[in-house]
Parts: C-alpha cells; sequence; structure tokens
C-alpha cells in the first residue's frame, strides 16, 4: 500500500540557527504526538547535517531540495546526489516548478538528477503541475502527463521509488488553493497515466501528494480524497504549528 507524506519544501527560507530551531520543534511536537503519516523536512543544502542531528529518524525523515544532474567534479557551486546522501538524507526534492521556471531546468536534465538521486540510495519527489495559463486553456491534463512520462525510460522498479508532488503553479505560495475536486481530478489522472506504462500495482503504490497553499484549515479536505496522499507543504512549513496542523489531518 502507498504511505501518506507530509513534506515540508523550506526553499530559501531561516538561517542554519533558525531552521534547526525549526527541525527540532516539528520533531518535539510530533514526539507529543505520533503522526498518522511520514513526515519529511526538505531543507537547504547547509542545514542538512545540522537539521539531521535534531531530529528523529522514527519521527521526521529529512530531504534536500534540489541536486545536480552531474555525479561529480568541476561544477563550481553544485551539490550532487552522492553529497546529498552522505549527510543523511533520504529524499530529494526534484523538478519544482521554481527550478523548472527560474533555473531552466528542463526534462532531460530532471530525468538525470532523477537517475542519479536513484542511484544513490534517494528517494526524489518530483513536482509536475501546470501554470494558469494552461489550466484556463485547458491544456493542463497534457502538460501534466508530459511532466511524467519524462520520468519513462526508468525501471518499474525505479519509478516505485518515486513520489509525485502535484504543485499547479498558480497556487504555489498565492494563497489560491486548487480545490479538493480540481486536486482530486489530476491525481486520478497521474495514476492513471502511471499504470498505462508502469500497470495498476505500480501505479497503486505510487504516493501523490497535493502542493500550493496547502495549510491546516484545507488539508484535511484535500488529503480525505482518495487520490492525494498527503502534501508538499512550502509556507506553512515554515511554523512547527503550522505544519503540524497539516500533519494532524491525518488524525
Ligand atoms: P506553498 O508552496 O505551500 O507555499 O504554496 C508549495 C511548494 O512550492 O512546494
Amino acid at each position: 500500500m502507498r504511505k501518506n507524506i507530509v513534506a515540508g519544501n523550506w526553499k530559501m527560507n531561516t538561517t542554519l540557527d533558525e531552521g534547526v530551531e525549526l527541525a527540532n520543534n516539528v520533531n518535539t511536537l510530533l514526539k507529543e504526538k505520533k503522526a498518522n503519516c511520514e513526515v519529511i523536512v526538505c531543507v537547504p543544502f547547509t542545514h542538512l547535517t545540522s537539521v539531521n542531528a535534531v531530529i528523529e529518524p522514527e519521527l521526521v525523515k529529512l530531504g534536500a531540495e534540489n541536486c545536480s544532474e552531474h555525479a561529480k567534479g568541476a561544477y563550481t557551486g553544485e551539490v550532487s546526489a552522492s553529497m546529498v546522501k552522505s549527510t543523511g538524507a533520504q529524499y530529494v526534492i526534484l523538478g519544482h516548478s521554481e527550478r523548472r521556471q527560474y533555473f531552466g531546468e528542463n526534462n532531460e536534465q530532471l530525468l538525470a538528477k532523477t537517475k542519479l538521486a536513484l542511484e544513490n540510495g534517494l528517494l526524489p519527489i518530483f513536482c509536475v503541475g501546470e501554470v494558469l495559463e494552461e489550466r484556463e486553456n485547458g491544456s493542463y491534463n497534457d502538460v501534466v502527463r508530459g511532466q511524467v512520462e519524462a520520468l519513462f525510460s526508468l525501471t518499474p522498479e525505479e519509478f516505485g521509488k518515486i513520489v509525485i508532488a502535484y504543485e499547479p503553479v498558480w497556487a504555489i505560495g498565492t494563497g489560491k488553493t486548487a480545490t479538493s475536486d480540481q486536486a482530486e481530478d489530476m491525481h486520478a489522472h497521474i495514476r492513471k497515466v502511471i499504470a498505462e506504462k508502469y500497470g495498476q500495482e505500480v501505479a497503486d503504490n505510487s504516493s501523490i501528494l497535493y502542493g500550493g497553499s496547502c495549510k491546516p484549515s484545507n488539508a484535511k479536505e484535500l488529503f480525505a480524497k482518495p487520490n492525494v496522499d498527503g502534501g508538499l507543504i512550502g509556507g506553512a512549513s515554515l511554523k512547527a504549528e503550522d505544519f503540524m496542523g497539516i500533519i494532524e489531518a491525518f488524525g
């Protein structure tokens, strides 16, 4: 059976001290009240080792927000999948719309990153999602299909390790959430696309998270949908109480 997951994406927020404090607070809250889902914090590269030292692995898992498409070598400023893995991280967010939009990451690079992540024992949280124009002109199902299909050279075994995060770009950081029906329709569509290629079992075992202005007040309705297996949380993951409020949607 697929896992329910709530993952925080801190983006480029918090200094090291602030990040360690936030992780510590999340860990403390989860010690008091056990989660009914897997909890992950995806943090800036600079914070990985220090955050790893304050979280208890059975309560909170650790992830990075990106990794290089190159294995190693002369790529100044880049951080490889093996470096991420060596910090104790288990997950890595790949293909976030901010990476696609502001850093021009394309399908080919994202496939290379995904393969390196998997080779190094990291589990990718692979983001897909349409922009507002594509939502409005009705091409959103095809756009997201294409983003998922970019991974279809993976073996079924490899694809089975991927967590998909559907994040409509128009809902990220805008306060405008997709309705639970819009999310459910897209998640069902993604699962169908996966099933066509890899079969129903792989599709049924794939966790598909929703992301985009998810908060304690709307998480319960979103997560109640049969194809929504949790959330990738930006803004609301920066306050331990809000993040916990979302985790408790799986009460
Ligand atoms: P948001 O971001 O929750 O702040 O909308 C979600 C994300 O980009 O992962």
